[in-house]
């Protein structure tokens, strides 16, 4: 077999910012596919204390990668006045993501900050943020205290000898299932729990993991292995086709399909017939879901992605260091998402199954799940 060659340079590169146009005021068009911007996805750390081999693999992401250093990190002040920007242009879901967002120091002071501002329809936006779990014993409290609302965990397996190999760190499971009860406790629902599935790996864990939830009021969903990045050595014969989840599922418990909550969903929602609740399935590589697609992502040091396949961002890091001001970057915003035509997921569905192996692509860990 071929030695895996992991390439060690990303691809944070930057595209030219479109010129400014005159621009009325209020939500942005649609982009060229006709999708409205409604959701916004703030990494705030491109750093995680785990090492999960589909994400930030160790032999990578090890002493001697370059993190960014701290001064080109967006500060809160300029993140929030960014997501200001992004909400009266349409916004109405702010995610904070990384990395592992609870690594950056004080994150509880940013969700304060932006759980003041508001939508163009005067009401407060949905605050929500992704996290491996591992702190969240620590700080749930403070962060619903701040102002969050809910939080989506990531969690791979129930067994800890599982658990401990795909987070590559020997972190224990049992501290991450305090921390989603530290969550509950704290009023920090409706909880998401999101399983990426690799097959051989940890699929066995989808019938304990359902179990475990069942019940709880805790959605689980189970996430196709995607080819994001260039680090992960995605194969198509790992990813484990959710209508698979769900015929094992079935075989169990009787499931059946729910209508989705909101248009541009990633999940496809399914609820037990015996009333334990509800699971997701998130098929982006079985059954795309590009073309209601509504997300940007602002990366940790202030790019603008709008897929998250994309290999390269617009840095509004320089627009807001270089002094311009906010009718300026909303413009430049607006016009960006106007150009967006991005559809990755549907592109890849139809090239070969492996076409996508080793491209340049954006790393996760920096522009956020
Ligand atoms: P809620 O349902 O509102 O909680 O959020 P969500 O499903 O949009 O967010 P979450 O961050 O939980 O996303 C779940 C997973 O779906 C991510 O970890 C990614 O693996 C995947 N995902 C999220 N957004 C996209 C996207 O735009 N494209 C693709 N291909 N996958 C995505
Ligand atoms: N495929 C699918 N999901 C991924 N995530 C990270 N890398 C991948 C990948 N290759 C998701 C996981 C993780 C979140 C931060 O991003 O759900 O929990
Ligand atoms: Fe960290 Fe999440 Fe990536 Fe795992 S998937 S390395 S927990 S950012
Ligand atoms: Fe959106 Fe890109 Fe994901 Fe498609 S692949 S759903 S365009 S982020």
């Amino acid at each position: 077999m071929a030695e895996r060659v992991i390439p060690l340079v990303d691809a944070r590169a930057v595209r030219p910012l479109p010129a400014a146009g005159a621009r009325a005021s209020g939500p942005t068009p649609a982009d060229r596919l006709g999708r409205p911007l409604r959701d916004l996805r703030i990494s705030v750390t491109d750093r995680c204390n785990f090492r999960c081999s589909y994400c930030m693999p160790k032999e990578v992401f090890d002493k001697r990668y370059a993190f960014l250093p701290h001064a080109a990190l967006l500060s809160f002040e300029e993140v929030t006045r960014l997501a200001r920007l992004f909400l009266q242009l349409g916004v109405r879901k702010l995610r904070l993501t990384g990395g592992e967002p609870l690594l950056r120091k004080d994150v509880e002071r940013l969700v304060g900050m932006l759980a003041a501002l508001r939508t163009v329809d005067g009401k407060p936006p949905d605050i929500t943020l992704t996290t491996n779990g591992s702190l969240l014993a620590r700080k749930a409290r403070a962060l619903k205290d701040a102002g969050l609302q809910r939080v989506t965990v990531s969690l791979d397996a129930l067994d800890d000898a599982v658990f401990r190999r795909m987070n590559d760190v020997d972190f224990p499971v049992a501290d991450v299932l305090q921390g989603i009860d530290a969550a509950r406790a704290a009023g920090l629902g409706p909880i998401k729990v999101n399983m990426v599935v690799k097959r051989g790996t940890n699929d066995h864990e989808i019938v304990p993991l359902a179990e475990h939830f069942r019940g709880t009021g805790i959605v689980l969903r189970f996430i196709e292995f995607m080819d994001v990045g260039a680090t992960n050595g995605w194969r198509m014969d790992e990813v484990l086709p959710s209508a698979t989840v769900i015929e094992r599922l079935q075989q169990v418990h009787p499931l059946a399909p729910l209508e989705a909550a909101a248009p541009g969903e990633t999940a496809e929602r399914w609820r037990y017939l015996d009333g334990g609740g509800e699971i997701g399935v998130i098929s982006s590589v079985t059954r795309p879901f590009c073309r209601d697609c509504n997300r940007a992502r602002l990366s940790t040091e202030g790019r603008l992605y709008l897929c998250l396949f994309a290999s390269s961002g617009y840095d509004l890091r320089e627009l807001l260091r270089g002094g311009a001001d906010d009718a300026r970057i909303a413009d430049a915003i607006a016009a960006i998402w106007q150009q967006r035509d991005d559809r990755y997921s549907e592109q890849r569905q139809a090239m070969a199954a492996d076409t996508g192996r080793g491209a340049r692509r954006v790393e996760m860990h920096y522009i956020g799940g």
